[in-house]
């Protein structure tokens, strides 16, 4: 029997869901039976210690989630009220409200239509055009400003899409010290990529992970902020996480603090996940082969791709759809596989384009656009069967059918 084109006893197959098979009763259980529910506990320290070590950084600061410690990344790089902020467009939104949290304005950054990622040579760009470098007085260090707008251009936030990589030899090497910029990366959705054999979250100032439900390891909720080598920095994100509280019994704060900390709760199903994580990108890998290998014919669909230096976790797989389909044809198409019992979505609208941000800069989108009309995701769980990725793959083919 079917309805609407799914037969009834053929399940729904979601596009990403948490899969909790390992430790995660027994340390929840711990949590329960010793009494730390709360931010403190012996799961958040571990579950920091065990992020610094699995990513090779020195620090890492666990956040309640992955927008507060994208708020706190860019606090402590020392971005400021009034500073512009360069950005990725093609993004879901968190890194860009953080930097409206500052007191920032973003300045968007087109999507590179081959890495889908910001296309960090239209930042070099927007850089050599559009700024000039002045020397405060009184300080050695040039900062460069928009020479529209006057702002002094402080940082450069890459968001790693997908679970793919930004180019950030460039960024670092070309764009960060050039124009005395500091880098905050947004890694929520590429947690596990690597980028020339090291891992991408290693890579910048200071970056931000999420642990939300729907990536690649999950706490239920939650962030991390990491850095290297930066101890003073490191200890000052944890002093804002905790209400900006001095050591010592008294209540003393001596700057506007934030209740950002994660919970023991939330760390202990963290830590069970992160136990599961090679797994989890081995399984992300080989269900983003299997895609490549059943659609790679279909002349309509652009398959994801893998940017230079870099080993992907593909955490969304995600397609293009033929140049010049339209948002509504898009959007026909996922209905196509919604009526076959498959979940697939769309990307986020280009930031310039929705409301709170309608007005900001935006550096010469052209790709943002046409990527986000023509993108799909598709299934892409770690407990997909080798029977639901093939629902999956015959689903596209018979949505594609004219
Ligand atoms: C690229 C990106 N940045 C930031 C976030 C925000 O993380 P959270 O939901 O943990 O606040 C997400 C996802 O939720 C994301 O996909």
């Amino acid at each position: 029997m079917t309805t609407a084109g799914v037969s009834t006893t053929e399940r729904t197959i979601p596009l990403s869901v948490p899969v909790l098979q390992g430790n995660e009763w027994t340390y929840l259980k711990e949590c329960l039976d010793t009494g730390w529910v709360s931010t403190v506990g012996p799961f958040v320290d571990r579950f920091e210690q065990e992020i610094a070590a699995y990513l090779g950084v020195s620090h890492a600061v666990a956040t309640s989630s992955g927008t507060a410690a994208l708020h706190i990344a860019l606090k402590v790089a020392g971005v400021q009220e009034g500073d512009e902020v360069l950005v990725s467009d093609l993004t879901f939104i968190a890194p860009v409200n953080a930097i409206r949290y500052c007191g920032a304005h973003p300045v968007f950054i087109d999507a590179d239509p081959n890495t889908w990622q910001m296309d960090v040579e239209k930042a070099a760009r927007f850089l050599r055009d559009r700024c000039e470098p002045r020397r405060p007085r009184g300080d050695a260090t040039e900062e460069y400003r928009n020479t529209k707008t006057g702002r002094r251009v402080r940082a450069i936030l890459p968001v790693h899409i997908l679970g793919l990589a930004c180019d950030m030899q460039f960024i670092m090497e070309r764009l960060a010290k050039q124009y005395h910029l500091r880098v905050v990366a947004d890694a929520a959705e590429a947690m596990g990529v690597l980028y020339w054999h090291r891992h991408i979250a290693a890579w910048g100032h200071v970056v931000a992970l999420s642990f939300n439900g729907n990536k690649i390891i999950t706490a239920g909720g939650g962030g991390m902020v990491v850095m290297s080598n930066q101890p003073v920095t490191a200890r000052y994100a944890r002093f804002l996480t905790t209400q900006a509280k001095d050591d010592g019994p008294e209540y003393i704060h001596r700057e506007v603090g934030y209740n950002y900390r994660l919970t023991n709760l939330q760390a202990a199903v963290g830590l069970a996940q992160l136990e599961q994580l090679e797994g989890f990108i081995q399984r992300k890998r080989s269900i983003a082969a299997f895609y490549e290998k059943a659609l790679r014919d279909v002349s309509e669909l652009t398959l994801m791709p893998t940017p230079a230096h870099t080993e992907p976790t593909f955490w969304l797989y995600t397609v293009l759809l033929k140049p010049g389909t339209s948002v509504p044809a898009r959007q026909a198409f996922i209905e196509r596989l919604r009526a076959q019992g498959i979940e697939a979505r769309p990307l986020w609208h280009p930031i310039h384009r929705l409301p709170p941000y309608q007005d900001c800069e935006a550096f010469e989108i052209e790709h943002a656009d046409d990527l986000y009309a023509r993108a799909v995701s598709l299934p892409s769980s770690v407990n997909l069967s080798d029977a639901d990725l093939q629902r999956c793959a015959a689903a596209v083919r018979e949505a594609l059918r004219p």
